[in-house]
């Protein structure tokens, strides 16, 4: 897909897997807390022991997660960076940007709104990082 700055919240959310088959109404609602971020190459998006004070979401290109003993490559439609605001720890992680990366960053305070508003888009994201941590 061609990199755009210039897209609007609604369709970098319409791009993200687990927002896609929400309605139009909810769909505008997370726009309006997912802050379009652009990352270009090799920029450090989560630095490792950080306290967490935002999660994103990929809307396109692909994202490096350095762990201690591995390293996974996540793309568009996945997230990162919902752990530490999930359990209070700090970031386990260096997340870098692959390539030119276009994100939708979620603060804490509004990721615990929406979370409390859908409970079947919290089950989702605590499903894959209760695989993470398992992992890990
Ligand atoms: P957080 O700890 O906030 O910041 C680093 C992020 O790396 C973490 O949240 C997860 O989103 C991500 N992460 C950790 N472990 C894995 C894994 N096994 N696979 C993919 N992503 C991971």
């Amino acid at each position: 897909p061609r990199l755009d700055a210039r897209l609007s919240a609604i369709d970098l959310v319409q791009r993200v897997p687990i927002f896609r088959d929400l309605d139009i109404q909810r769909q505008q609602a997370i726009a309006a807390l997912l802050k379009p971020q652009l990352e270009l190459p090799d920029a450090v998006i989560v630095k490792r022991g950080d306290r967490g004070d935002a999660m994103y979401f990929i809307a396109s290109g692909a994202v490096r997660v350095l762990l201690e003993r591995e390293e996974v490559e996540l793309g568009s439609g996945d997230f990162f960076g919902e752990l530490a605001l999930l359990t209070g720890q700090p970031r386990v992680a260096d997340v870098l940007a692959m390539g030119y990366c276009q994100l939708l960053a979620l603060k804490a305070r509004d990721f615990q709104r929406l979370l409390l508003q859908d409970a079947g888009l919290k089950a989702r994201i605590e499903d894959v990082a209760k695989e993470r941590l398992r992992r890990d």
